[in-house]
């Protein structure tokens, strides 16, 4: 099927008070089936009725997105679990009380009013309430749970401002509400508690530290990844072997170690890359900032490497604002595992292909 490319309209909107003309527009496109991109408090969402089928098929279309990969459904009520779920267990009662509106999204057992559309055709759903006030005004006014992945083109890095949505989905999505930069900038943490076993499929915003104050026994992600240390090492990695995802246009490396460390691999790096004549970006914390500075490189940092909450918000418009800058390679510091860390750390992994270097 041919798609037209359609005009799209980026609407301010206050974050504290929402407009509610703005809010009616946008519900009102969503109840004649058509998708807005709308923000959240961990980056921006592409949204849907969760209920019309066609809504559902134009998210996939305007991302790329195979049919394989499940959405999240947004709600603004507890009380929509019940329409979303056949059982609630009491882990998913208390740590809705606890942690919702918030970056927390618990995969239950679907019901079957929940399309497999929304679902990739599994027997669970994922739900979750977020706190951004545009969010929850929009699902209110819509009177119906709001389906929606991160709004960026499939593969690509979630957007955390609306320039962001409309670099990648100029064309595809009528209108894109903006309320500025996303707080958090990392997405939900994905908990899964449809076996007897609650475990972290994603850690996003909310702390595998917080989640075990409440479910002691809670299983971190699996985080598949492996040391690298030269250049043929990486050649002689199977493609399929790589997890890619969160892919910025230009190869990311990940560098492990004590500060001391990482600047030692990432200036011998940089020496590397210059001598193929490649244009190099460093991703970096405000403390690294003096290593780099005559190396002839793109920095952009983040903030001070232990104020992970101002790490995790700028993250993505770090990697995309490299990717802008047309760097051949990306070169990057790790922030740790504690808190967000495990969040960030993942991102830049997946970024990475799962690999890196020590
Ligand atoms: O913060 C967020 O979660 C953002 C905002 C917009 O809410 N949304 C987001 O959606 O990141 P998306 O589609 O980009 O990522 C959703 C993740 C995917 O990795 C998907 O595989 C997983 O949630 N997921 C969804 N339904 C699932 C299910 N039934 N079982 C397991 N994983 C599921
Ligand atoms: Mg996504």
């Amino acid at each position: 099927m041919e798609h037209k490319d359609i005009r799209t309209d980026i609407i301010k909107v206050d974050r504290a008070s929402p407009e509610p003309t703005v809010i009616e527009l946008a519900a009102e496109l969503l109840r004649r089936g058509e998708i807005v991109a709308f923000p959240t408090e961990t980056v921006y969402g592409l949204g849907a009725d969760a209920f019309q089928i066609i809504a559902l098929e134009r998210i996939f279309a305007a991302k790329g997105r195979p049919f394989s990969d499940p959405l999240i459904i947004h709600i603004a009520d507890v009380s929509e679990l019940e329409l979303l779920t056949t059982s609630i267990p009491m882990e998913a009662k208390q740590l809705a009380q606890k942690f919702w509106p918030g970056p927390l999204t618990l995969i239950l057992p679907k019901s079957p009013r929940v399309s497999h559309l929304a679902t990739a055709g599994l027997e669970t759903v994922a739900v979750r309430m977020p706190r951004h006030p545009v969010a929850l005004a929009l699902i209110k006014a819509l009177r119906s749970p709001i389906a929606a992945p991160s709004a960026n083109r499939f593969m690509h890095i979630s957007p955390t401002t609306s320039q962001h949505v409309y670099a990648d989905l100029a064309g595809k999505v009528p209108v894109i509400l903006d309320s500025g930069p996303s707080e958090i900038g990392v997405e939900s943490t994905v908990l899964d508690l449809s076996s007897d076993e609650p475990k972290i499929l994603r850690p996003g915003g909310i702390s595998l530290e917080a989640l075990r104050a409440l479910l002691p026994d809670v299983k971190p992600p699996l985080q598949r990844e492996h040391a690298e240390i030269t250049d043929e090492d990486l050649a002689k990695k199977a493609p399929g072997q790589l997890i890619i995802h969160y892919a910025p246009k230009a190869p990311l490396l990940l560098f492990d170690g004590t500060n001391e460390e990482m600047h030692t691999s990432m200036l011998a790096e940089v020496e590397r890359r210059h001598a193929k004549g490649e244009l190099v970006g460093i991703l970096i914390a405000e403390e690294d900032i003096p290593v780099f500075q005559d190396r002839q490189v793109s920095i952009y940092s983040v903030g001070r490497e232990d104020d992970l909450m101002l790490v995790a918000a700028h993250l993505f418009a770090g990697l995309r604002s490299l990717e802008e800058a047309g760097v051949q390679v990306i070169l990057c510091r790790n922030f740790g595992k504690q808190g967000l860390g495990l969040a960030i750390r993942d991102r830049l992994l997946k970024a990475a292909g799962g690999t890196i270097r020590r």
